[in-house]
């Protein structure tokens, strides 16, 4: 049987962050990842980092390409009842902006950095069973082809994703979980066109929510609001374009440039969160403890600051023989949990038309983003909160 300090399940950017998080602290670890690294490359995800995002990523040494490649957005725009109005980040935050550069690509960097100097990282390695977490050494059981090992561990850290066997091995009674589903999808195509708009769209339309985002200068990337269930078969090219025109229009405004789709997906939408984001020596990060809708782009940014901060927590126990930071853990990434999971709750409601919407909601919605366009402190507010704060 063998040992680390530090099991990481879950070979995405959580896990691949901490263990280069880890490693650069001195810290012995190893990360299990089921899928083989071609697919895990290849996965499409969301594409927005936050300044702190960015800040670490390029601490760790893994900011060069993003720093060659990646697109700095200085705002966004909203558009509603035929209008547009932009949100200018820097000047409302004091500086902060953000960055437009794939999830997919934060991974293929970390893969890359980690194989060359990093600590043993594993695919195609699943974890059949996690036991003893009642204890002080929990131990994963791993399957990798016909071979069987187990591994035990001072600590594990479950970045294993909402499906993830980590969560699901923790005694029943151990979590609170609070949820929340939403009434629609969203359908995400890639497009190999030019952008139409310099800084993302976001849309909200009677006819659905639209969103115009982007992977380089010659890729688009774009949102549809649809019903869950939505069989992306069942919209063709034209339909995809017509549809976007008709929600993102604004009064004297122009179509978008059409080019080739090369993937459509289906995205579900739910908010999730995991209360404690810990039991024992067992601990969870990123979508593994918590989910939020894809509009306000929290998802990446909220494992970064968890990793961050449970590397330094375990940093900190390794030189001191203090637990004080790792008992801190779950109430520090929490906090900033749940200011997003309201930013994003509240993007998400406020842009998206349900089905069975009331005037009387729509008539809030435009409300509020009237009140974004009119007042400097709600405006400064939606930029502060969608640039995201230091991690703390
Ligand atoms: C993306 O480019 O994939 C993207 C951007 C902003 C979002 C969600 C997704 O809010």
């Amino acid at each position: 049987m063998r040992h680390t300090s530090v099991g990481i399940v879950g070979g995405g950017p959580a896990g691949l962050l901490l263990a280069r998080l880890l490693h650069r602290a001195g810290v012995d670890c190893e990360v299990w990842e089921s899928r083989e690294r071609g697919y895990v490359e290849a996965r499409q995800r969301a594409g927005i980092l936050e300044q702190s995002t960015v800040d670490v990523l390029r601490e760790s040494g893994a900011g060069r390409r993003l720093d060659r490649e990646g697109l700095v957005h200085d705002g966004v725009e909203l558009r509603w009842s035929g209008r547009g109005h932009r949100v200018d980040f820097p000047a409302l935050t004091g500086g902060r902006r953000v960055w437009v550069y794939a999830q997919t690509e934060v991974v293929k960097d970390l893969i890359a950095l980690q194989l060359q100097d990093g600590p043993p990282l594993h695919f195609g390695t699943r974890v059949r069973a996690v036991s003893g977490v009642e204890t002080d050494r929990p131990a994963v059981h791993l399957v990798r082809g016909a071979q069987e090992e187990t591994v035990t561990c001072d600590y594990l850290v479950g970045c294993d994703g909402f499906h993830g066997v980590t969560r699901q091995a923790l005694p029943p009674g151990a979590l609170t979980t609070y949820a929340r589903e939403y009434p629609y999808a969203w359908l995400g195509v890639l497009a190999d066109v030019a952008p139409s708009q310099e800084e993302l769209v976001y849309a909200h339309s009677p006819r659905g929510f639209a969103l115009l985002s982007m992977r380089s200068p010659t890729v688009s990337r774009l949102y549809l609001q649809v019903p869950p269930g939505t069989d992306p078969a069942d919209w063709p090219d034209g339909r995809i374009w017509d549809e976007l025109d008709a929600r993102v229009a604004v009064d004297g405004g122009r179509l978008l440039e059409r080019g080739p789709l090369t993937a459509k997906s289906v995205l579900p939408m739910r908010s999730f969160v995991t209360e404690p984001m810990r039991h024992g020596r067992v601990f969870l990060a990123g979508d593994a403890a918590h989910i939020v809708p894809p509009t306000g782009a929290k998802g990446l940014n909220l494992a970064v600051a968890d990793v961050v901060v449970l590397a330094r927590a375990l940093a900190h126990r390794q030189q001191t023989g203090s637990a004080e930071l790792l008992d801190a853990y779950s109430d520090t990434c929490l906090r900033r949990v749940w200011r997003a999971e309201h930013f994003s709750y509240s993007m998400t409601s406020t842009l998206h038309a349900d089905p069975e919407q009331d005037p009387f909601t729509t008539r809030l919605q435009t409300a509020r983003l009237d009140r974004i366009a009119a007042s400097p402190h709600a405006e400064a507010e939606f930029a502060a909160q969608y640039t995201g704060a230091p991690i703390g």
